[in-house]
Protein backbone atom coordinates (compact mmCIF):
# COMPACT_ATOMS: atom_id res chain seq x y z
CA UNK A 1 0.00 0.00 0.00
CA UNK A 2 1.79 3.18 -1.02
CA UNK A 3 1.01 6.24 1.21
CA UNK A 4 1.26 9.98 -0.25
CA UNK A 5 1.21 12.98 2.06
CA UNK A 6 1.02 16.27 1.11
CA UNK A 7 2.39 19.01 3.61
CA UNK A 8 0.58 22.60 2.70
CA UNK A 9 2.65 24.01 5.86
CA UNK A 10 4.95 27.13 4.95
CA UNK A 11 7.46 25.85 7.77
CA UNK A 12 7.65 22.48 7.17
CA UNK A 13 10.69 22.17 9.63
CA UNK A 14 9.40 23.19 12.61
CA UNK A 15 5.27 22.46 11.57
CA UNK A 16 2.88 21.15 14.13
CA UNK A 17 0.76 19.86 11.09
CA UNK A 18 4.12 17.54 10.46
CA UNK A 19 4.41 16.43 13.90
CA UNK A 20 0.97 14.87 13.78
CA UNK A 21 1.79 13.74 10.35
CA UNK A 22 5.01 11.92 11.05
CA UNK A 23 3.53 10.24 14.08
CA UNK A 24 0.61 9.18 11.54
CA UNK A 25 2.90 8.00 8.82
CA UNK A 26 4.67 6.03 11.15
CA UNK A 27 2.05 4.35 11.95
CA UNK A 28 0.72 3.46 8.67
CA UNK A 29 4.62 2.43 7.80
CA UNK A 30 4.71 -0.45 10.96
CA UNK A 31 1.60 -1.80 9.32
CA UNK A 32 3.88 -2.27 6.13
CA UNK A 33 3.01 1.01 4.22
CA UNK A 34 5.25 2.16 1.50
CA UNK A 35 5.07 6.42 2.90
CA UNK A 36 6.48 9.51 1.08
CA UNK A 37 5.86 12.87 2.24
CA UNK A 38 5.92 16.00 -0.50
CA UNK A 39 6.67 19.06 1.64
CA UNK A 40 5.25 21.49 -0.84
CA UNK A 41 7.11 24.86 0.77
CA UNK A 42 10.09 22.84 -1.52
CA UNK A 43 8.67 22.67 -4.86
CA UNK A 44 8.02 24.60 -7.70
CA UNK A 45 4.38 24.95 -8.55
CA UNK A 46 2.68 27.81 -10.36
CA UNK A 47 -0.67 28.22 -9.82
CA UNK A 48 -3.23 27.09 -12.52
CA UNK A 49 -4.13 29.61 -15.25
CA UNK A 50 -7.77 27.95 -16.26
CA UNK A 51 -6.47 27.69 -19.82
CA UNK A 52 -8.62 24.36 -19.99
CA UNK A 53 -5.28 22.86 -22.30
CA UNK A 54 -5.30 19.94 -19.96
CA UNK A 55 -9.26 18.97 -20.73
CA UNK A 56 -8.94 19.87 -24.39
CA UNK A 57 -5.57 20.76 -26.35
CA UNK A 58 -3.68 17.64 -24.36
CA UNK A 59 -6.15 15.99 -22.29
CA UNK A 60 -4.36 15.02 -19.44
CA UNK A 61 -1.42 17.26 -19.62
CA UNK A 62 -0.88 20.44 -18.27
CA UNK A 63 0.87 23.42 -20.00
CA UNK A 64 3.09 23.82 -17.22
CA UNK A 65 6.81 21.63 -16.56
CA UNK A 66 7.35 22.68 -13.17
CA UNK A 67 7.22 20.11 -10.36
CA UNK A 68 3.73 19.08 -10.44
CA UNK A 69 3.57 16.57 -13.68
CA UNK A 70 5.90 14.37 -10.99
CA UNK A 71 3.27 14.83 -8.65
CA UNK A 72 0.44 13.77 -10.67
CA UNK A 73 2.40 10.46 -11.29
CA UNK A 74 2.61 10.38 -7.63
CA UNK A 75 -0.96 10.81 -7.03
CA UNK A 76 -2.20 8.61 -9.58
CA UNK A 77 0.28 5.70 -8.29
CA UNK A 78 -0.42 5.97 -4.71
CA UNK A 79 -3.93 4.65 -2.53
CA UNK A 80 -3.86 6.58 0.26
CA UNK A 81 -3.72 10.52 -0.53
CA UNK A 82 -2.68 12.25 2.85
CA UNK A 83 -3.64 16.25 2.71
CA UNK A 84 -1.85 17.97 5.37
CA UNK A 85 -2.19 22.00 6.02
CA UNK A 86 -2.57 24.16 9.02
CA UNK A 87 -5.58 26.09 9.13
CA UNK A 88 -5.10 29.40 7.63
CA UNK A 89 -8.37 31.58 7.70
CA UNK A 90 -10.57 29.08 8.20
CA UNK A 91 -9.41 26.97 5.15
CA UNK A 92 -6.02 25.06 3.67
CA UNK A 93 -3.01 27.26 2.89
CA UNK A 94 -2.69 29.05 -0.04
CA UNK A 95 0.27 26.17 -0.89
CA UNK A 96 -1.80 22.89 -0.48
CA UNK A 97 -4.69 25.13 -2.16
CA UNK A 98 -2.41 25.93 -5.60
CA UNK A 99 -1.85 22.08 -5.47
CA UNK A 100 -5.37 21.35 -5.50
CA UNK A 101 -5.80 23.02 -8.60
CA UNK A 102 -3.36 21.61 -10.60
CA UNK A 103 -5.50 18.07 -10.06
CA UNK A 104 -6.72 19.92 -13.11
CA UNK A 105 -5.70 17.32 -15.35
CA UNK A 106 -6.56 14.31 -13.67
CA UNK A 107 -9.93 15.43 -14.03
CA UNK A 108 -12.26 14.50 -17.34
CA UNK A 109 -14.03 17.71 -18.99
CA UNK A 110 -18.08 15.81 -19.22
CA UNK A 111 -20.38 15.72 -16.77
CA UNK A 112 -21.98 12.98 -15.40
CA UNK A 113 -24.64 12.58 -12.63
CA UNK A 114 -24.34 10.76 -9.38
CA UNK A 115 -26.91 10.96 -6.58
CA UNK A 116 -28.97 14.20 -7.15
CA UNK A 117 -25.84 16.65 -8.75
CA UNK A 118 -23.07 16.26 -11.37
CA UNK A 119 -19.12 16.45 -11.28
CA UNK A 120 -16.52 15.62 -13.12
CA UNK A 121 -15.04 12.16 -13.60
CA UNK A 122 -11.47 11.37 -12.50
CA UNK A 123 -9.16 10.01 -15.58
CA UNK A 124 -7.35 7.41 -13.09
CA UNK A 125 -10.11 6.31 -10.40
CA UNK A 126 -8.17 3.80 -8.87
CA UNK A 127 -10.13 3.14 -5.22
CA UNK A 128 -8.06 5.63 -4.08
CA UNK A 129 -8.96 6.73 -0.45
CA UNK A 130 -8.13 10.49 1.48
CA UNK A 131 -7.31 11.22 4.73
CA UNK A 132 -7.55 14.98 5.78
CA UNK A 133 -4.96 16.30 8.79
CA UNK A 134 -4.70 19.76 10.18
CA UNK A 135 -4.17 21.90 13.16
CA UNK A 136 -4.46 25.25 13.99
CA UNK A 137 -4.18 27.88 16.48
CA UNK A 138 -7.58 28.57 18.17
CA UNK A 139 -8.77 26.54 20.72
CA UNK A 140 -11.61 25.04 19.88
CA UNK A 141 -12.32 22.42 17.13
CA UNK A 142 -15.25 24.31 15.74
CA UNK A 143 -12.64 26.37 13.86
CA UNK A 144 -11.84 23.59 11.34
CA UNK A 145 -15.59 23.52 10.21
CA UNK A 146 -15.44 25.04 6.73
CA UNK A 147 -11.91 23.45 5.72
CA UNK A 148 -14.11 19.61 6.55
CA UNK A 149 -17.20 21.05 4.31
CA UNK A 150 -14.69 21.74 1.94
CA UNK A 151 -12.76 17.88 1.73
CA UNK A 152 -16.61 16.56 2.17
CA UNK A 153 -17.25 18.33 -1.07
CA UNK A 154 -13.68 17.05 -2.73
CA UNK A 155 -14.99 13.61 -1.52
CA UNK A 156 -18.40 14.28 -3.29
CA UNK A 157 -17.12 15.21 -6.48
CA UNK A 158 -14.05 12.68 -6.61
CA UNK A 159 -15.46 9.78 -5.80
CA UNK A 160 -12.35 8.97 -2.86
CA UNK A 161 -13.71 8.15 0.44
CA UNK A 162 -12.68 10.67 2.98
CA UNK A 163 -11.46 7.99 5.54
CA UNK A 164 -10.48 9.82 8.48
CA UNK A 165 -9.90 13.55 9.94
CA UNK A 166 -6.96 14.19 12.34
CA UNK A 167 -7.78 18.13 13.40
CA UNK A 168 -5.66 19.46 16.18
CA UNK A 169 -6.71 22.24 17.45
CA UNK A 170 -4.50 24.38 20.33
CA UNK A 171 -1.65 22.81 18.17
CA UNK A 172 1.15 25.54 19.02
CA UNK A 173 0.51 23.16 22.82
CA UNK A 174 2.22 20.05 21.15
CA UNK A 175 5.75 21.84 21.27
CA UNK A 176 5.13 22.33 25.35
CA UNK A 177 7.56 20.66 27.38
CA UNK A 178 5.26 21.02 30.47
CA UNK A 179 2.20 19.04 28.40
CA UNK A 180 4.59 16.62 27.16
CA UNK A 181 2.50 13.97 28.92
CA UNK A 182 -1.00 15.52 27.34
CA UNK A 183 0.51 15.59 24.31
CA UNK A 184 2.01 11.74 24.24
CA UNK A 185 -1.48 10.96 24.39
CA UNK A 186 -2.59 13.10 21.12
CA UNK A 187 0.77 11.80 19.16
CA UNK A 188 -0.24 7.80 20.00
CA UNK A 189 -3.75 8.57 18.78
CA UNK A 190 -1.94 10.14 15.49
CA UNK A 191 0.21 7.03 15.50
CA UNK A 192 -2.74 4.28 16.38
CA UNK A 193 -4.56 6.18 13.02
CA UNK A 194 -2.08 5.26 10.72
CA UNK A 195 -1.81 1.82 12.09
CA UNK A 196 -6.06 2.24 11.43
CA UNK A 197 -5.54 3.28 7.86
CA UNK A 198 -3.68 0.44 6.54
CA UNK A 199 -5.23 -2.64 8.74
CA UNK A 200 -8.99 -1.40 9.04
CA UNK A 201 -9.59 0.81 5.78
CA UNK A 202 -10.74 3.98 8.23
CA UNK A 203 -9.72 5.36 11.42
CA UNK A 204 -11.91 5.43 14.17
CA UNK A 205 -14.47 7.83 16.01
CA UNK A 206 -12.53 6.78 19.13
CA UNK A 207 -9.29 7.74 17.67
CA UNK A 208 -10.11 10.97 16.01
CA UNK A 209 -12.09 12.06 19.59
CA UNK A 210 -8.16 11.29 21.45
CA UNK A 211 -6.87 13.71 18.31
CA UNK A 212 -8.85 16.61 19.36
CA UNK A 213 -9.23 16.87 22.54
CA UNK A 214 -6.56 19.87 23.62
CA UNK A 215 -4.95 19.10 27.13
CA UNK A 216 -6.01 22.06 28.37
CA UNK A 217 -9.32 23.97 28.27
CA UNK A 218 -10.28 26.61 26.21
CA UNK A 219 -9.82 29.72 28.76
CA UNK A 220 -6.27 28.13 29.96
CA UNK A 221 -5.10 28.10 26.25
CA UNK A 222 -5.96 32.05 26.08
CA UNK A 223 -4.46 32.97 29.13
CA UNK A 224 -1.43 30.82 28.44
CA UNK A 225 -1.39 32.42 24.70
CA UNK A 226 -2.13 35.65 25.37
CA UNK A 227 0.67 36.21 28.36
CA UNK A 228 3.00 34.26 25.60
CA UNK A 229 2.43 37.01 22.70
CA UNK A 230 2.74 39.97 25.48
CA UNK A 231 6.56 38.99 26.58
CA UNK A 232 7.27 37.67 22.46
CA UNK A 233 5.71 41.13 20.94
CA UNK A 234 7.89 44.17 20.11
CA UNK A 235 7.05 47.79 19.80
CA UNK A 236 8.28 48.97 16.69
CA UNK A 237 5.59 47.95 14.32
CA UNK A 238 3.00 49.80 12.73
C1 LIG B 1 -1.67 33.53 8.10
C2 LIG B 1 -2.15 32.63 9.18
C3 LIG B 1 -3.51 32.33 9.27
C4 LIG B 1 -3.99 31.52 10.31
N1 LIG B 1 -5.34 31.27 10.38
C5 LIG B 1 -5.81 30.57 11.44
C6 LIG B 1 -7.22 30.36 11.57
O1 LIG B 1 -8.04 30.77 10.76
N2 LIG B 1 -7.66 29.70 12.68
C7 LIG B 1 -6.78 29.22 13.62
O2 LIG B 1 -7.25 28.64 14.61
N3 LIG B 1 -5.45 29.33 13.48
C8 LIG B 1 -4.94 30.01 12.42
N4 LIG B 1 -3.59 30.15 12.26
C9 LIG B 1 -2.66 29.41 13.18
C10 LIG B 1 -2.14 28.10 12.53
O3 LIG B 1 -3.20 27.36 11.98
C11 LIG B 1 -1.44 27.21 13.57
O4 LIG B 1 -0.40 27.90 14.20
C12 LIG B 1 -0.93 25.94 12.92
O5 LIG B 1 -0.72 24.96 13.91
C13 LIG B 1 0.37 26.16 12.15
O6 LIG B 1 0.72 24.93 11.54
P1 LIG B 1 2.18 24.59 10.98
O7 LIG B 1 3.11 24.71 12.16
O8 LIG B 1 2.05 23.20 10.50
O9 LIG B 1 2.51 25.57 9.91
C14 LIG B 1 -3.08 30.95 11.25
C15 LIG B 1 -1.69 31.24 11.14
C16 LIG B 1 -1.24 32.08 10.12
C17 LIG B 1 0.24 32.38 10.03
Amino acid sequence: MKVLAILGSPRPSKSNTGIILQEFLKGASSQGANIETVYLKEKIINFCIGCNTCWMETPGVCIFRDDMPELLDKVIECDILVYATPLYNYNMTSLLKCFLERLHPLVDAHLVKTGETYRHPQRYAKGRKMVLISTCGLPEVSHFEGLRQIFCQIERSSQMPLIGELLVPAAELLKKKSLQEKIGVILQAAYRAGIEVVSEGKISKKVEGQIQKSPLTPDEVAEMTNKWWDSHIKRNGR
